[in-house]
């Protein structure tokens, strides 16, 4: 949430800086802003409203190209505004009173309502509503000509959360930067080194990175960097190579990342089961477990915790905990884990899920496990993020970097691994060997079940486009595509502004129906399932009110009299195609959002990576 590039080199800063923030616009972007050091000059800013190429405007417009080519300093921001509105007022970077230091910030202050007021009793006039300018003058007050020890002062005061970069004309070629509870990642180039709120702004730079710890405050130069943890003790911390391309955070000639990302899924749920399957033992092998078969037996529960899209993959993987593992598996919305005071305890496993391994609610549910002794996992996308550095011990879904905001590609992965670990857990339990190697074939078969339901990509559009200028629709499922329903809703939401709820079949006539009137759609998962002829009542009772239904429906299955528009998926096994339907509905979702004219990567008032609580 809010991204955040700084540079400190000996080449021109501000195309560094523009370039990085277009990488970071995914993580907030209502308003940006720069500022730029110069060797004895003052710092200059600029911030603007919208998106960066609005501020890329701006700084042509009113940076001279002879000030744009001499300062090599600079830090920038793109905000996802949380204390106040998005205006250029509210927009970053935030200065001190004197002007001689300023900050960008990504997180939130909360104690900045008691900050500010201490300030303004001593004469401080605040020009911006965020929390963001407290800090920037609490370290001004501070200041004595050490910026890191300043920086220290002001955050031993400050309650929340923050990844920051702090520069002052009075330390030419020096940024301050530190973070408690979001990412910052530092990246070492040849005379010149980037921090970055994430490492998609470096992969033009640098491969070379040192992710920042919790309670670390880093001084960087062009040459050197400083860390020291939450005590102010010097720290080496691992230099990590990134081992991504320029490729992976680029569209590569699709007119949006989401459809991008959609159509990698053959490829990158291939990379999630990629030496993972053993089909001659119907299991498979998941190093990042890291626990022993013994362990594994004794667990008595396995408690699933995410957000948003990698919630619902939670809640397939139930299903499959349950159904392959005979395992008690549960999941909790992970904002919530902490302040129920959550039953877990040694013999429960918590898997924590998340794309980016750096939600908030996520991670403080991690915490909150590891405090009460069970064994925590992390199932993540981004190498190298809080979760997966905090949990230890998990598994990667490999997926490559996800750029649009709706999720896609992390889904199919999250769900693809948590039916590894089901199928996994399972043998180590009671899962005989012959329904092992049946399910280990299934999922072999993947990719080529993705590719089938990607090659209907114009049907699906055909379909979006009969279902385009609803303002309302529902999705319905049972069993494990009663997820996929939830899902299928939420990209349908986020990214078409479509209002769309998703139900479990059998309740929506328990109210839900009430809203029906005639048109509307209402997409039916009917995949070939033990309660399929239960999903079809459940259809026909929409369809005798008027409703539109969209069936999703098996290969081969027998021809139905209810639904308006069918979307074929290939015939698999009820969990297994849980993944080929949810793509279905994302491609669904893409195309009614693309003939509403919707800015389909940056959905309005979304970020990716929800860094705040
Ligand atoms: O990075 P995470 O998987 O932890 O993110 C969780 C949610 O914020 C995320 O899935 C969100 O719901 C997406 N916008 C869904 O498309």
């Amino acid at each position: 949430m809010c991204g955040i590039i700084g540079y400190v080199g000996a080449q021109p800063a501000t195309p560094i800086l523009l370039g990085g923030l277009r990488r970071l616009e995914y993580r907030g972007y209502d308003s940006a802003g720069l500022a730029l050091q110069e060797a004895g000059g003052p710092l200059v800013a600029l911030r603007s409203v919208g998106k960066v190429a609005r501020l890329a405007e701006k700084v042509k417009q009113e940076l001279t190209a002879e000030r744009q080519a001499t300062a090599t300093v600079g830090i920038a921001h793109t905000r996802w505004a949380t204390h106040g509105a998005p205006t250029e007022a509210n927009a970053h970077p935030h200065f001190s009173a004197d002007r001689k230091l300023c900050l960008v910030h990504n997180g939130i202050i909360e104690n900045y309502r008691a900050i500010r007021a201490r300030l303004e009793a001593k004469g401080h006039v605040f020009t911006s509503e965020t929390d963001t300018e407290a800090l920037a003058r609490l370290i001004g007050e501070h200041y004595q000509g050490d910026l890191r020890k300043a920086v220290g002062q002001a955050l031993a005061q400050v309650e929340g959360a923050y990844g920051i970069a702090v520069m002052a004309t009075a330390q030419p070629g020096v940024l301050v930067v530190a973070r408690k509870g979001s990412p910052l990642v530092l990246g070492l180039g040849e005379g010149e080194t980037l921090v970055a709120s994430d490492a998609s702004a470096l992969i033009a730079h640098t491969q070379r990175v040192i992710y920042l710890d919790d309670g670390d405050i880093a001084t960087v130069t062009a040459n050197t960097v400083d860390i020291r943890d939450r005590h102010d003790v010097l720290r080496e911390r691992e230099v990590a190579e990134l081992g991504l391309d320029l490729g992976a955070v680029e569209k590569g000639g699709y007119e949006h990342f989401m459809l991008k990302e959609i159509f990698e899924q053959a490829e990158s749920v291939g990379n999630a089961l990629r030496g993972r399957l053993d089909t001659e033992h119907g299991t498979a092998v998941l190093a990042g477990m890291g626990t022993s078969p013994r362990d594994l037996a004794e667990l008595q529960r396995i408690v699933l915790v995410g957000c948003g899209t990698s919630l619902h993959a939670g809640q397939v993987g139930e299903f499959a905990f349950e159904d392959l593992a005979d395992l008690n598996a549960e999941v909790q919305q992970a904002a919530e884990f902490r302040y129920r005071n959550p039953l877990v305890g040694s013999h429960d496993l918590v898997l924590a899920i998340s794309q980016s391994g750096e939600t908030a609610d996520t991670l403080a549910a991690v915490r909150e496990a590891k405090e009460k002794g069970a064994l925590v996992l992390g199932l993540v996308n981004v190498v190298g993020s809080t979760i997966a550095r905090e949990t230890g011990r998990g598994v990667f879904i490999h997926a490559g970097p996800e750029i649009s905001v709706a999720s896609t590609k992390a889904f199919t992965g999250q769900v693809a691994v948590l039916l590894l670990m089901a199928l996994r857990l399972g043998r180590g339990r009671r899962l005989s060997l012959e329904r092992g190697r049946v399910l280990a074939a299934e999922l072999a078969r993947l990719p080529e079940l993705i590719a089938q339901v990607l090659a209907q990509n114009d049907a699906i559009a055909a379909v979006a486009g009969r279902m385009a200028a609803a303002e309302h629709a529902f999705f319905l499922g049972r069993g494990p595509m009663h997820p996929v329903a939830l899902e299928g809703a939420l990209k349908l939401k986020e990214i078409s502004y479509v209002h769309a709820e998703g139900y479990h079949a059998a309740e929506m006539k328990h109210g839900p129906i009430a809203l029906l009137t005639p048109g509307t759609p209402v997409v039916v998962l009917a995949n070939r399932s033990p309660q399929l002829d239960k999903v079809w009542s459940n259809a026909e009772e929409c369809k005798a009110r008027g409703a539109r239904i969209i069936a999703v429906v098996t290969a081969g299955s027998a021809a139905d009299t209810i639904a308006d528009d069918r979307i074929v998926i290939p015939e698999c096994d009820p969990l297994v195609a849980t993944i080929p339907a949810a793509i279905a509905l994302q491609l669904l979702a893409y195309h009614v959002a693309r003939l509403r004219g919707c800015p389909i990567d940056q959905p309005r008032n979304l970020a990716k990576s929800v860094t705040v609580e």
